[in-house]
């Protein structure tokens, strides 16, 4: 009797526990994976919090790699699997075509509020007429400047890349001279990973070398331009770039020029907010940029971003839906840009007052948020990892000079057109 009892109470208790944990009989609990580079984690967690008290449910934040190619493999091994491990997925702009089969299409949710995003994007995120990711921030590739350095030497912000290379080359000599032994002209990203494919598809795009793949899916890598960017680039290894930055991603190049040992960096907006701490050592010294030209071509940013998914294996897809509503609003993603410089996708957030003095740059190069270098990824759609995981060991190979770059594009562009349907993506 005492022991049926005593089983009956810890039931109700762990009831009990389960209703307070969730906080009414009729709450769910959402899982949802966030990006972790800078301080993406603990905004997102901020941000679901207050979505969970609104709405009097629960949300647990589960984090991913840094690296968006590990992520990917993440994902595609928790969605292939048709499990309900994940609620909602922050998901790469050029994911879509990738992953788009696993997720519901959001419009019945939307109200049509996509119309205020960026249309390029609310485009690249419909995938068989379904739109399978509200846009959350975009990014693009930025040209990041020591301001108090370029003044010291008497020199202007790079228009192309042989100023910055001459720039950074004069600024690190000096600056070594004068005691900072640690002093590099230029950090960017070139682990073998996806964004070595940002880094590196902006320098052929800057030449007017093409994007590798043409939307209408003609392989146009091998040409002098592209090969001409990427022999370039190789020839900072060692001289103005250290020669670790082959396994560089956006935190390590950060860490550097934060630390006051760059004159130069390529990274997406959310370094600002960061460099900008108080207890950052270029608090005041930044300036941003558009990246610059290659010869007589033109500044080239890659566009990148994320989106909000929701797994059609879900079992609150309502709710999920509901959530990824509340932190793509025009409010949340106001607060995400001044806390933390994530470019907003809602066009009419580009005036608000309070974003632009927390960051200026957001006004200041709108126009290169508008004219973007995207990766091939809507043209070659669930095998755009295997384009550009072989774009970017290729680029790998001509940087650390185990291959000339004529040599590595016409390579890539046989690989390419015998892994395409006769020559066409
Ligand atoms: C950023 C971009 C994303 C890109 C990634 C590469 O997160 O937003 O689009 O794929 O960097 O590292």
């Amino acid at each position: 009797m005492k022991k049926r009892y005593l089983a009956t109470a810890a039931g109700v208790a762990a009831a009990c526990l389960a209703i307070g944990f969730a906080g009414s009989a009729n709450a769910a609990t959402l899982k949802i994976s966030c990006g972790s580079v800078g301080q993406e984690l603990n905004l997102c967690k901020e941000n679901v919090n207050a979505w969970a008290k609104k709405t009097g449910n629960q949300v647990v934040v589960i984090s991913s790699p840094n690296d968006a190619s590990e992520r990917l493999a993440q994902y595609q091994q928790i969605l292939s699997s048709g499990g309900d491990t994940i609620d909602v997925f922050q998901i790469d702009v050029v994911w879509p075509g990738t992953l788009g089969d696993h997720f519901i299409d959001l419009k019945p949710f939307s109200n049509g509020v996509e119309k205020d995003h960026f249309p390029n994007v609310v485009a690249n995120n419909t995938y068989k007429g379904k739109l399978v990711g509200m846009p959350w921030y975009i990014d693009a590739g930025l040209l990041y400047y020591r301001k108090d350095l370029l003044s010291k030497y008497q020199l202007n912000v790079p228009n192309s890349w042989d100023e910055l290379t001459a720039a950074a080359k004069k600024i690190q000599d000096a600056e070594r001279t004068a005691g900072n032994g640690k002093m590099w002209g230029y950090v960017w990203q070139g682990r073998a990973y996806e964004g070595f494919t940002c880094n590196a598809l902006e320098w052929v795009a800057s030449y007017n070398g093409g994007a590798i793949i043409d939307a209408k899916g003609a392989v146009t890598i091998n040409n002098p331009a592209a090969a001409k960017a990427l022999q370039n680039a190789a020839g900072w290894i060692g001289t103005i770039t250290p020669a670790g930055v082959l396994n560089y991603q956006e935190e390590d190049a950060r860490g550097i020029f934060q630390s006051g040992n760059a004159v130069f960096m390529r990274n997406w907006p959310y370094a600002w907010s960061l460099l900008q701490k108080d207890d950052s050592t270029v608090k005041n010294k930044v300036g941003v940029a558009p990246l610059p030209k290659g010869g007589d071509g033109r500044s080239a940013a890659a566009l990148g971003g994320w989106q909000l998914a929701v797994s059609k294996y879900s079992k609150n897809q309502k709710l999920a839906a509901d959530l990824v509503m509340y932190l793509t609003s025009p409010a949340v993603e106001k607060q995400r840009a001044i806390d933390a410089s994530f470019n907003p996708t809602i066009m009419s957030l580009y005036k608000d007052p309070d974003l632009l003095k927390a960051n200026p740059f957001m006004g200041d190069l709108y126009s290169t948020f508008q004219n973007t270098v995207a990766r091939p990824s809507t043209v070659t759609g669930e095998r755009y990892n295997q384009v550009s995981n072989a774009f970017w060991n290729m680029a790998h190979e001509i940087l650390s000079g185990k291959q000339k770059a004529s040599d590595g594009v016409a390579k890539l562009q046989s690989d390419l057109n015998r892994l395409s349907r006769g020559g066409h993506w």
